[in-house]
Formats: structure tokens, sequence, C-alpha cells
């Protein structure tokens, strides 16, 4: 299985050091690894996507473990799916990517992992070779229809109709989701009245939801990391410098999270 031209939708055909359409059009292997299938046209901006300081503090953050029940929840549903082909959607600087591969060993043939922030993907690429990463956003995902076994997405939009498009029949999605505590003590510094993140449930048409799990745990961190976990939201930029600070001073800052994962079948 290979990746489709963003310009022509055919193939692309792998060569040692790019992918090629019929067409000609041509897309270079960066060194790191990774593929960069965002023609500019497709752009929105200059850098879409999760800037560096975003990317660096999630990877920081992620890398001492604070989030890691989450990882685990999904290693563990994915291995009772055992996909041949796995798609991670906005996969960020690859933790939970590689998490996937390391998880599925000898049950997965490929693992791919999409995001459409450049930065993010080359930090990934870097660091995990075992996983296919390319640039490209969720709006036009770079793969033939019905290719896919399984598609992760954590916290990152996508739109359905193009996950129907790529998941096989029976095959599922499964999403990451803020639950309605997720960060409330991180959010009490920042709004007067702090609202719960919403219960709605999104639609995925063509899906059937089969399973859905609430998790949640308290944290306690220090200064440094409640500046990343900060960094990495989107509540960063509502941030007064006095916010920053109070933050950075703290030695145990008690902090909930609160997931919801949801597992959805394709039908047909
Ligand atoms: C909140 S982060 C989550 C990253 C990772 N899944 C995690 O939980 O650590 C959202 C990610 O979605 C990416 N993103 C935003 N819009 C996107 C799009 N249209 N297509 C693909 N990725 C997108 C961002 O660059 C960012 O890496
Ligand atoms: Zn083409």
């Amino acid at each position: 299985m290979s990746y489709l031209c963003p310009l022509c939708h055919s193939s692309l055909a792998a060569e040692e050091k790019s992918f090629v359409c019929p067409q000609g059009h041509r897309f270079d292997k960066a060194k790191e690894g990774y593929v960069n299938l965002l023609p500019v046209q497709h752009k929105h901006s200059k850098d879409p996507g999760d800037s560096a300081e975003m990317m660096q503090a999630r990877r920081a953050f992620l890398d001492a473990g604070h989030y890691q029940p989450l990882r685990d929840a999904i290693c563990q549903i994915l291995t009772r799916f055992a996909p041949e082909k796995l798609l991670d959607i906005g996969c960020g600087e690859g933790y939970y990517t590689a998490g996937f591969a390391g998880a599925l060993t000898g049950l997965t043939e490929n693992i791919w992992g999409l995001d459409v922030s450049k930065v993010a993907i080359r930090y990934a690429a870097k660091r995990y070779p075992q996983v296919h990463f390319c640039v490209a956003s969720s709006h036009r995902l770079p793969f033939d229809d019905g290719s896919l076994d399984a598609v992760v997405r954590i916290f990152a939009p996508c739109k359905a109709e193009e996950l129907a498009r790529v998941v096989k029949p029976g095959g599922v999605v499964i999403t990451g989701t803020p639950g309605p505590r997720h960060l409330m003590q991180l959010k009490g510094l920042l709004y007067q009245d702090v609202l719960l993140h919403s219960e709605e449930v999104e639609s995925l048409p063509g899906f059937t939801q089969e399973q859905t799990l609430q998790i949640g745990w308290p944290m306690t961190l220090k200064g440094e990391e409640a500046v990343a976990l900060l960094q990495m939201t989107p509540f960063a930029w509502r941030a007064r410098p006095e916010i920053w600070e109070a933050l950075k001073a703290e030695t145990a800052f008690a902090c909930e999270t609160d997931f919801v994962v949801r597992v959805w079948r394709r039908e047909g």
C-alpha cells in the first residue's frame, strides 16, 4: 500500500529518495525519512499546525510519562484489534504513535503518523524510524479508499467523511478526547468560571460507536512541568505573564486529567 499523490490522487511509487506518481508529481523524502505531502496550495498558513514551541513542550511533558495511562489504554484496545495497517492522525511529535508500534510489534505490518505541522513530523521521524511519517492535512488524507484497518485520533481535528473513506468496512476508529473535568485546575488559573468540557458525543456518519472508556488520574506537577502543560494547550495564549510566573514557582501543582476514549466500527 502506498500514499496517494495530493495533486492528482494516483498512487505514489516509492523510489530511493522520493515518491513519484504516474503524472510525474514528485515528493522528496526528507533526511529524517518523512515525506511532505502538503502542497503549498492546500496550506491555510505558512506553518500550519502546532509550532515548534508547543511541540517541544508536548514532547517534554509526554516524555515525563504524565499521559502514559492514556497511551496504555489505547495500546490495549489496539492489541485486541491487531490492525495490519494503522494510521495516527494529528500524531504530533510521535509519542503515542511510537507506543502503538511497540505494542503491536509482530501484529501490524505498517504504521503511519500524519500531522500538518512540519516541525512536529520532523521530530517524530528523527526519533521513531519504525513509523512512516508524513506532513499532510487530515482534511485530505493521502490514503486510498478502504485501505486502513484502524485510525487513531487523539486531540486532533479530522473530517468525518475522510475517516469513512479511508477505513475499510469492519475497521475501527479510536478517538481520544477531553472528558468534562480535564485540566480543571489549570483552567481555574485562567478563567473566573471554569466551564466543564462539553459531554456532547460527536457523530461519525458511517460508524457505529462500540465502546466508551473514561479514564482520569491526578497529576502532581513541578513548576516547569506545569509550564510545559500550559504551553501545549490552547489556553496558553490567554495566560498573562503573572500566571506563567506563578506556575513556574509551583513545587506541587495538583491537576486532574479526564479522557474519553471511544471505539467506532466502520459499517458495511
Ligand atoms: C493537541 S495536538 C495532539 C497531538 C498528539 N496526538 C498528542 O495528543 O500529543 C493536535 C495535533 O493536530 C495537528 N493538527 C492540527 N490541524 C491539523 C490538520 N488539519 N491535519 C493534521 N493535523 C492537524 C497539530 O499540528 C497537532 O500536532
Ligand atoms: Zn500526481
